[in-house]
């Protein structure tokens, strides 16, 4: 690639960029590097779109070492001034429309946002540091988050995604996804932009908006709510806690090599079905007195999500093997601490559970399906 060498052994972060950083991977990013990084400020860039909330940042450690600005990634002029002002010499891109069906039901606001958001960030960047050659001595980092969808779905015998494998995006959220990456490859390859990207498998865990599988699962059992299961629920995903993703994002920032892409990913893989019976029963043991015991005969097999990825799942050799990281959780334990988070913040669900938009979509997506309650 024109330009890019490999990055010193380690890198010293200082001034960063946090792109969407108030959603559920962001915020718990934005808290892990503050623990672990104690010499870097953080400037976390935000929309606040029904996604993203300020809730999910009340308890940062150090919180002066943070600042929040809320605004749109594909404000151009909102960006440049960002990274000239603040010096900032590492951009981490977490912002996107990040939720499949919603892509379905809409697919506007992801082509707008992971599209042409990212071309925004990708152009500022060039510009501050590449053309005007604002950068710091030891050099400026581009990090792109992205997700496995981008490599479509496999078969029941087929090897899982690496990172050679041929992008097969399928919904229009993995496209506009795949989009984004070609868009970093591209700026790195012709214009020198040092970058680093990771594709990582399905998160969850603590501050996850509850229209994403688990959540949606555990907030509905304990109000005693249907738990609608598209299709036959056989769907496999490769499941990680969310506090591995960061680990595995923070290694890459100090040690991968640039213009380099890793796979990130929980070498866990049940099925839909699986994960939600475990969920039930966690709450079963957890919940003994609730009335909605046992919470697994709330479960509803409801229409399938069109063109639903039957199965993913993530080689991390060579994350593995390179820099050292694994996944320190499985679901057994990631899941327990995950129930236990959400039962210990019920003013984070009421928050989130009383904003009119959550409903309508709930009422979108399910009552087109016929889930009754
Ligand atoms: P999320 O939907 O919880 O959060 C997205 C955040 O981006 C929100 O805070 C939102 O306000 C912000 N945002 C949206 N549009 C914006 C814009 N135009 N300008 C500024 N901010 C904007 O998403 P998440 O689950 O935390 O995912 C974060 C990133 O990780 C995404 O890029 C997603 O594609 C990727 N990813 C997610 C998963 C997963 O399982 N959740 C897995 C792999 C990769
Ligand atoms: O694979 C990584 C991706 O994981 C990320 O890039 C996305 O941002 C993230 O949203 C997630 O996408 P999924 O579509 O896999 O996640 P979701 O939680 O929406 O669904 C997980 C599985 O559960 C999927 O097979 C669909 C199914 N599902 C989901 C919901 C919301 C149900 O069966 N019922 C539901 O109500």
């Amino acid at each position: 690639m024109a330009g890019l060498s490999p990055a010193a052994s380690e890198v010293n972060l200082k001034n960063i960029l946090v792109t969407g950083g108030a959603g559920f991977i962001g915020s718990n990013f934005v808290r892990y590097l503050l623990e672990v990084e104690p010499n870097i400020h953080i400037f976390n860039l935000d929309a606040l779109t029904y996604a993203g909330s300020l809730e999910n940042l009340k308890d940062l450690p150090d919180s002066k070492r943070h600042t929040f600005i809320q605004g749109d990634i594909c404000d151009r002029t909102l960006v440049e001034d960002l990274l000239r002002r603040h010096q900032i010499d590492t951009v981490i891109h977490f912002a996107a429309e990040s939720h499949v069906d919603r892509s379905i039901l809409g697919p506007a606001p992801f082509i707008q946002t992971n599209v042409v958001g990212t071309f925004a960030l990708l152009d500022a960047a060039s510009q501050v540091w590449l053309r005007e050659g604002n950068a710091s001595a030891e050099g400026p980092r581009f990090h792109h988050i992205s997700t496995d969808e981008v490599y479509g779905s496999l078969g029941p015998g087929d090897p899982p995604f690496s990172e050679v494998t041929p992008y097969a995006p399928n919904s229009p959220y993995a496209a506009t996804k795949a989009a984004s990456d070609q868009l970093v490859r591209a700026y790195g390859h012709t214009y020198g932009l040092p970058f680093t990207l990771t594709n990582c498998s399905n998160n969850y865990g603590p501050y996850q908006f509850p229209e994403k599988l688990i959540p949606l699962m555990i907030l509905n059992a304990l109000q005693g709510k249907p738990l609608p299961v598209y299709g036959d629920g056989m769907q496999v995903r490769d499941w990680l806690y969310v506090v591995d993703h960061c680990e595995a994002v923070h290694l890459v920032l100090r040690k991968g090599r640039l213009g380099e892409t890793y796979n990130i990913g929980g070498n866990n893989q049940p099925a839909n079905l699986e994960i939600v019976q475990e969920i039930c029963a966690i709450l079963d043991e957890l919940v003994p007195y609730s009335a909605h015991r046992p919470h697994a005969k709330l479960v509803q097999m409801v229409a399938d999500r069109p063109g639903h990825d039957r199965r993913y799942g993530m080689d991390i050799n060579k994350i593995q093997t390179e820099l050292g990281w694994k996944p320190r959780h499985d679901t057994a334990n990631g899941l327990r601490d995950t129930v236990k988070w959400y039962l210990a913040h019920r003013a984070w669900i009421e928050t989130i559970l009383s904003r009119r938009e959550y409903n309508q979509w709930v009422d979108q997506n399910y009552g087109e399906r016929g889930v009754k309650e």
